[in-house]
């Protein structure tokens, strides 16, 4: 643990006591089931304080509670729970703080699955789920319903990369007595500080750039108090969430290095995107550090910097050059998650999955995650990927 105000030095020594560990300086792999008590008395107290302490493998082990406590420290707040993937995060969050006949407001910008357990299993619970133009700003006070408990964000949006007025937003919520939960995972934490701008509850999922090297699923609910965190500490453990020590270890490991490589991250993302501003087959560049992005001055206002992730939309072209585009490449693999070291590239159609708002755009849109590769490298993957788009080669 550190004194230090500074996040960089905390990534480091967050959840980390090499003094209980016989000198090591990374917590060991705890793992366990059964935790045994010396005495019958002994189990009766644990029994009362079960989340607290190591109780039962499924409520966690040591090196769960030093990931969460890291988690803790990266987001800000009261204390977070684990759970076995980022969506896991997300549908435990929602399940905590609704029952049937409550109704939630979910931005139309947000991630395919979280959408999917809305439009399923709430639905089927009975809760009510409407969608909004996730540029609404304080306007959602006009969606709200009496029996409205919770408004859900993510920003940028996914694929779509709207930046929410999330200030704006919890501040209607506030003032009716609504849970704001925000899907944090872009900014992975380190650029955006959810509890500083109202959040109730923030969401990592710890799969993308904590874990940071495409080798593990794990997810972050991060309460900003005690009550909320109980809430969802019970809820975790009535479904019987648990994750493994293993994937716990590794994630704190990929956590100490998340800042220089969000960083690197940073600065490849920006100069690959000017490039991609200046291509002819670019309509647009949906990266938040770009005034074509929509919410960019509210990026510029509540966000200290960007990660690696961002889209292009390209000018009309067919499903087959793309398809062409992007069979080649080099660097840029195709395949779902981002956040690791390597670069990634998908195409993507949001009109097909948006409700409240309508998607218009000039072309297909692209979403690239950048990543630890030398730009120049990255830069001459995708020229020669614009050359097939072309049908040049
Ligand atoms: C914005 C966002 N939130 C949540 C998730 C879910 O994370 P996981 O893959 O760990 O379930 C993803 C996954 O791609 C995502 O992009």
């Amino acid at each position: 643990m550190s004194n230090s105000k500074r996040p960089d030095t905390r990534i480091v020594h967050t959840g980390s006591n090499p003094k209980a560990q016989k000198g090591a300086v990374n917590p060991p792999v705890y793992r366990a089931s059964t935790v045994l008590f010396p005495t019958v008395q002994a189990m009766k107290n644990a029994e009362k304080d079960k989340f607290d302490t190591t109780y039962y493998g499924v409520h966690g082990t040591p090196t769960t509670f030093a990931l969460e406590e890291a988690m803790t420290d990266l987001e800000g707040g009261y204390r977070a729970v684990s759970t076995s993937s980022g969506l896991a995060a997300i549908s435990t969050a929602l399940i905590s703080f609704l029952k049937a006949g409550d109704h939630l407001l979910m931005t139309d910008s947000a991630y395919g699955p979280t959408r999917n357990f809305c439009n399923t299993m709430l639905k089927r619970f009975g809760v009510e789920t409407t969608y909004y133009d996730p540029m609404i700003g304080a306007g959602i006070v006009e969606l709200i319903k009496p029996e409205t408990k919770v408004i859900f964000t993510e920003s940028p949006g996914s694929y779509t990369f709207e930046i929410q007025d999330i200030p704006a937003i919890t501040e209607v919520a506030r003032q009716n007595n609504i849970k704001v939960m925000m899907d944090n995972t872009w900014a992975a934490g380190y650029y955006f500080k959810p509890f500083e701008h109202g959040v109730d509850i923030s969401i990592q999922a710890t799969t993308k750039y904590q874990a940071g090297h495409a080798d593990l699923v794990l997810g972050h609910i991060i309460a900003n108090n005690e009550k909320d965190w109980r809430k969802l500490k019970v809820n975790t453990s009535t479904l019987g969430q648990a994750v493994s020590p293993d994937v716990c270890y590794l994630g704190l490991r990929g956590l100490r290095t998340l800042s220089v490589r969000l960083e690197q991250h940073q600065e490849t993302a920006l100069t690959l995107a000017k490039w991609l501003s200046e291509r002819p087959e670019v309509d647009t560049i949906l990266h938040p550090a770009f005034p074509s992005c929509p919410g960019h001055e509210i990026w510029q206002r509540d966000f200290t910097g960007a990660s690696g992730l961002f889209s292009v939309i390209l000018k009309d072209f067919s499903e087959t050059q793309v398809s062409a585009m992007l069979d080649g490449m080099d660097y840029f693999a195709m395949g779902y998650s981002w956040g690791g070291f390597e670069s990634l590239i998908v195409a993507s159609d949001p009109a097909k999955i948006r409700s409240a708002t309508k998607w218009q755009a000039a072309g297909p849109l692209l979403r690239l995650h950048v990543g630890q590769e030398d730009v120049e490298d990255l830069i001459a993957d995708l020229e020669r990927g614009f050359d097939r788009l072309n049908g040049r080669a």
